[in-house]
């Protein structure tokens, strides 16, 4: 019962994550980013008419408020689990993030300034949160950092906001958001009972189901990385440096902007992740089918698909010069492909050591 509802939290909030994260990219593609002049409420209310730009901007927040609401309701259904754990130190740490991140803010405002001790209090609440994280166990753990996570994001737009969209801050925006999304879905895989039936009935002697173990993670790696790269490539504008095929005539080009070799970079990796990708879903796949998990395959092959029509969207991406569609659609299944090998991932089968304990 308690796992039922741990998991409609996480699902859901994975959902919303996925749908936020794309909002997020169409708020920047259709330049809605000051569609309201105010925050929180937008023209003094906080239920304007949603049209236009103000459907994407404060639809953005009433996405983000959701998301923040269902992380603190995962603590609280978590935390049920581990009733003898005191959650004080959590306690403590939101308010002085909280409080020192708003102070910071005003005072940034009024006089151009962030005082120290603001600084201070926001360090204090982290060390706190994060004492508190590492003490508890399990889906405990897991579910307060992504409250942590999810409370970073909130202060990375600040930070955008204040420093006027900064590009590191606008890439590490989308890598914070990335990360919460698979701290969700590995939530979410481990709440499931049906986890744990593939995690210790698929067999786990054989060199190929060692494979899997080291692969699936480095895929995962590969594709948040890229993930990273293409938000750098995004943010510092050169995503339309080259629009050939061979990118001024050669392979990759020498003696140029280190814009086209940031731009280049994220094409090549694209390839290795492919590959990389593409392997590990064939492996897992036989392993599944052998060990007769319907849900593993059918995620295999999805991950497979997934990491193809990513990179024809990249393609469509330069080929349309950024047609909003394929931009949106580039975002939305990279989401995707990083939820499902995240969810691969964490199904996969533990060590020994790991199942006995
Ligand atoms: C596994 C493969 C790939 C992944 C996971 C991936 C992921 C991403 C992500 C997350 C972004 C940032 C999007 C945003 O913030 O809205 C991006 C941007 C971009 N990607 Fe990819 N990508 C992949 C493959 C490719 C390929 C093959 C190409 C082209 C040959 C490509 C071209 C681009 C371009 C041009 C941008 C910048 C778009 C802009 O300036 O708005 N991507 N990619």
């Amino acid at each position: 019962m308690l796992r039922n509802s741990q998991r409609t939290i996480a699902w859901t909030a994975v959902t919303l994550t996925v749908l936020l994260i794309t909002v997020g990219g169409l708020v920047t593609n259709t330049d809605s980013g000051l569609a309201c002049p105010d925050w929180p409420t937008c023209f003094g209310t906080p239920f304007p008419k949603l049209v236009g730009g103000v459907l994407m901007e404060h639809g953005h927040r009433y996405l983000a408020t959701g998301v923040g609401f269902l992380t603190v309701l995962l603590v609280l259904a978590a935390q049920l689990d581990r009733p003898r754990s005191l959650v004080l130190p959590l306690l403590f740490a939101m308010p002085l993030i909280l409080g020192g991140s708003t102070w910071a803010g005003i005072a940034k405002h009024h006089t151009g300034a962030v005082p120290p001790l603001a600084t201070a209090l926001v360090l204090a609440g982290y060390a706190l949160g994060f004492v508190s994280m590492i003490r508890e166990r399990g889906g405990a753990r897991l579910a307060q950092g992504a409250l942590l996570l999810v409370i970073t994001q909130g202060l990375l737009g600040g930070v955008t906001v204040m420093y006027q969209l900064p590009p590191t801050i606008l890439v590490l925006h989308l890598a914070t958001s990335i990360l919460f999304l698979g701290v969700l879905v590995w939530f979410a895989v481990r709440a499931d009972p049906s986890a744990d039936d593939a995690t210790t009935q698929t067999p786990r002697d054989g060199s190929l189901s060692g494979l899997a173990r080291i692969w699936l993670p480095v895929s995962a790696l590969a594709i948040y990385l890229q993930i990273v790269l293409g938000a750098a490539v995004r943010h510092t504008g050169a995503g339309l440096v080259c629009i050939e095929w061979l990118c001024r005539g050669v392979l990759w080009p020498t003696n140029v902007h280190p814009a086209v070799h940031l731009h280049m970079a994220h094409r090549a990796l694209a390839i290795l992740v492919g590959l990389i990708v593409i392997a590990t879903a064939a492996i897992v796949r036989f392993l599944a089918l052998r060990a007769n998990d319907r849900v593993g395959a059918g995620l295999a092959i999805a991950m497979a698909i997934l990491v193809v029509v990513q990179i024809a969207l990249g393609i469509a991406t330069i080929a349309t010069i950024k047609d909003i569609w394929a931009v949106t659609a580039h975002l939305f299944v990279a989401a995707l492909l990083f939820s499902v090998c995240v969810a691969l991932t964490a199904r996969m089968p533990r060590s020994a050591s790991t199942v006995a304990a």
